[in-house]
């Protein structure tokens, strides 16, 4: 009998398609003195909802545990992403806050790194951020900043003290948050009766497509697609009105939802729906057989770096991502294969990767010397680091890429 849990959307049967065994917190990178005696463990395996369609984790990791005070994840780190949200800032200045005194926010704002171009513009605004030290960064810019999580009792106290508003915007953020119920009821309040709620995350389609298992982890709890955010939206009197396939972070879609009735949806909304009908997108044979392909590139990606090893070659491993916790993990790689890893992130640097504690180093490891193989854990910043590393590549060094498939660049 498969595994089975209940839809955290709509409370129907989720039934397991892959499992990637005990892992640790994706983004927990371990103090090399304290050994990995605080290291926190769970299951992660990955289901789909037989009513609703909705792709989620099989067991969910308490918030506290992932966003605090000392969360490193920082969204500045990429000049793409930046430039990315600089965008998304300046389509909603010049679209939807363009009326009298208009007023976005923004759930998990991180660094501030999109309501840095609001704040400069003068827009009123407001981040909800729980972790504290990334929440103090987008403070530092100008930002204004809530230091909590969103959920209804936040939405409602905002409501109250904000009043409504035009804009409610989440990156790479609403995946995260299994509580969805509280969520929508937190939007449904806050949001203005013509206002929109948008969203952007990795989109299903283009995870079963690169078998880019990587990103499912313990913060990535639910895979959107078109079908399932349709279905969960009705639930709570919204309507998916546009969607829009993204480049960013290996293949995402920006959702948009309104009060039903209050907008026309676009005609992408039902060509998407149409595409994940008819290629079967969140059935469970499309799954099993992402659960293979993602089984393949585990044996081939393990035996290319146990012949490299065996050859003597030095290989280093590229971005300490949240990502790469489950390829680590679920593929056993620690230092023996990998080396080090090299990573800009100030919190993680001197640390251990999570659970196989592959010491993360500051980018200048990389160069000195360069090793023969880098194994690109971002590689959904690829095109940004493989310009800006083009002496490794002259050097005679090589890309090691996982997805779609495992392969030598
Ligand atoms: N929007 C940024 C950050 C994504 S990381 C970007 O796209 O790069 C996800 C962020 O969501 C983290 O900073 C985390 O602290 C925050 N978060 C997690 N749960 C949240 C919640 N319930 N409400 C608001 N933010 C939340
Ligand atoms: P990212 O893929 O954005 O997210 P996640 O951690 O959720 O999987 O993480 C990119 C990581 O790679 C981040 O730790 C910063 C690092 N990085 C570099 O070290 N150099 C770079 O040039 C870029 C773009 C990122
Ligand atoms: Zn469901």
């Amino acid at each position: 009998m498969p595994a089975t849990t209940h839809c955290r959307i709509c409370g129907g049967t989720v039934r397991e398609f892959i499992d990637f065994g005990r892992q640790p917190l994706s983004d927990a990178f371990v103090d090399p003195d304290r050994g990995g005696e605080q290291e926190f463990f769970y299951r992660l395996a990955t289901g789909v909802c037989q009513s609703c369609r909705m792709v989620q984790l099989m067991e969910e990791v308490p918030r506290e545990r992932m966003f605090h005070e000392s969360y490193p994840y920082l969204s500045s780190g990429s000049s793409y992403m930046r430039a990315h949200f600089e965008g998304v800032a300046k389509h909603f200045l010049t679209t939807e806050l363009t009326g009298e005194d208009p007023f976005i926010v923004e759930l998990g704002c991180n660094d501030g790194v999109m309501l840095k171009a609001v704040a400069d513009a003068g827009v009123r605004h407001l981040g909800v951020e729980p972790s504290g030290g990334v929440a103090d960064l987008a403070a530092e810019k100008g930002i204004r900043v809530r230091k909590d999580f969103f959920e209804q009792a936040t939405a409602a106290d905002v409501k109250r003290t904000e009043g409504p508003a035009d804009v409610i915007y989440a990156a790479n953020t609403l995946c995260h948050i299994p509580y969805m119920d509280s969520i929508l009821n937190g939007v449904t309040e806050l949001l203005k009766p013509g206002g929109v709620f948008v969203f952007e995350d990795p989109y299903l389609g283009d995870i079963v497509d690169l078998t880019s298992f990587d990103q499912i982890y313990d913060e990535h709890f639910f895979l959107f697609a078109a079908q399932s955010v349709q279905a969960m939206a009705e639930r709570h009197g919204l309507e998916l009105v546009d969607v829009e396939r993204i480049g960013v972070h290996g293949g995402e879609v920006r959702y948009t939802l309104a009060r039903q009735g209050a907008r026309t949806p676009s005609a992408a909304v039902a060509e998407l729906l149409a595409e994940e009908e008819a290629r079967d997108l969140a059935g469970l044979a499309t799954l099993e057989r992402f659960a293979d392909n993602v089984r393949k590139i585990r044996d081939d990606l393990v035996s290319l770096l146990t012949r490299l090893r065996a050859e003597g070659k030095r290989v280093a491993a590229y971005g300490a991502t949240a990502k790469s916790a489950t390829v680590t993990n679920f593929c056993g790689l620690g230092p023996e294969l990998v080396p080090f890893v090299c990573d800009t992130t100030p919190a993680k640097q001197n640390r251990l990767s999570p659970g196989t504690h592959i010491p993360v180093r500051a980018p200048e490891a990389f160069s000195s010397p360069y090793p023969d193989y880098a194994l690109l854990f971002a590689w959904n910043h690829a095109d940004e680091i493989m310009a800006k590393e083009q002496a490794f590549k002259e050097a005679g060094g090589r890309w090691i890429l996982y997805v779609p498939e495992v392969r030598i660049v």
